[in-house]
């Protein structure tokens, strides 16, 4: 009998276990009533009795022992368990999520594309910009009153030092190192002293364009012009152009489009009038030529100007600028479909 104890001892020190379904195996095999330590306890009754007292404190020792294992397999198996349901399944899921392209982003990269396939290309200039290539070169006299038609950010230490207000500075920058032919557009953000509302802010973005060549004509821009309008708003937008005055151009026109809305019929966004206005253009004066080292009896260009934000919120009629600036997700993630 001890020698079955002994072999028994040895046998339960050495237990493994993978799965709670292997724990009851070996509780079943050892501890249940039909089990191999119930059955040498059942064979006490045959122990001599001088044996008796040592054996009984054997298999009690065995049976507690073997509890105890089968017990500490068992934590150890929960524990495994536990490791896994760790795994927090409120956490993002693989993969995570992109972000979106800004909305300004995806009209900007509409136009570029829009006039690159008509051969113009790229041209990008400071932010930070000095009087001259903002007004000087576009031709504002010192003392214009157009000057004034632009709130202007100074760096305080350098009056001559400004936040560009607007693109039309790259042309100056464009000019001064390139000779024509020039197809250029201008895409960047400018500055304006404002107060920010729902309808203006103190930055905003613009579009650029400059073309001089040897033939240019004022039919020329408008044929681009109106290229442009159909590939943005769609085949069927018209445009008109209607006087106006830029120190920069002779003559000046600003553009409107076909209400993007009511294709012209009159609604709430065009006030009634079926056409919304969407940029500034006209012929290059001769002296903003001749001020940029270009030869105006030589050549002719066109320019024109147009703000993003005004195009974005004809496309996706935001109606609160300040929703371009402020990165709320939810407005960001309604121009997950256009990027
Ligand atoms: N610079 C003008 C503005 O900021 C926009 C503009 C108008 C640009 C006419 C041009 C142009 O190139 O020809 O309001």
């Amino acid at each position: 009998m001890l020698v079955r104890i002994k072999e028994m001892l040895e046998q339960v020190e050495h237990l493994t276990a993978n799965s709670a379904e292997d724990i009851e195996a070996l509780r079943i095999k050892y501890l249940s009533k039909k089990g191999e330590i119930t059955a040498l306890m059942n064979d006490f009754r045959n122990v001599p009795a001088e044996q008796k007292k040592e054996v009984g404190i054997k298999i009690n020792e065995l049976k507690q022992r073997a509890m105890e294992i089968i017990n500490d397999l068992k934590q150890s198996v929960a524990q495994t368990d536990t490791e896994e349901a760790d795994i927090d399944i409120t956490r993002t899921a693989y993969p995570i999520q992109l972000g979106t392209r800004h909305p300004l982003t995806i009209v900007k990269n509409e136009i570029i594309d829009i006039f690159s396939r008509l051969g113009f290309s790229l041209a990008e200039g400071p932010e930070v910009e000095d009087d001259w290539h903002v007004f000087s070169s576009m031709n504002f006299a010192e003392d214009h009153p157009a000057r004034d038609m632009q709130d202007t950010f100074f760096v305080e230490a350098h009056p001559d030092i400004i936040l560009r207000t607007h693109t039309s500075s790259v042309q100056a920058r464009v000019m001064e190192r390139q000779q024509p032919p020039i197809r250029v557009i201008c895409p960047g953000r400018v500055y304006r002293n404002e107060a920010i509302s729902a309808r203006a802010h103190c930055f905003f973005h613009q579009v650029e364009g400059l073309y001089v060549d040897k033939e240019v004509s004022f039919t020329d821009l408008m044929q681009v012009l109106l290229l442009f309008a159909k590939e943005m708003f769609g085949e069927d937008t018209k445009i008109r152009m209607r006087p106006s005055y830029f120190p920069f151009t002779e003559p000046s026109a600003e553009m409107d489009v076909s209400c993007t809305l009511c294709k012209g019929k009159g609604c709430n966004m065009c006030k009634g009038s079926g056409w919304l206005e969407i940029l500034g253009c006209g012929m290059v004066h001769p002296n903003v030529l001749e001020l940029n080292g270009i030869d105006p009896t030589k050549y002719k260009g066109y320019a024109f100007g147009m703000g993003i934000e005004r195009i974005a919120n004809l496309k996706y009629q935001v109606k609160d600028l300040r929703l371009f600036s402020e990165n709320d997700e939810r407005f960001l993630k309604e121009f997950e479909a256009a990027n």
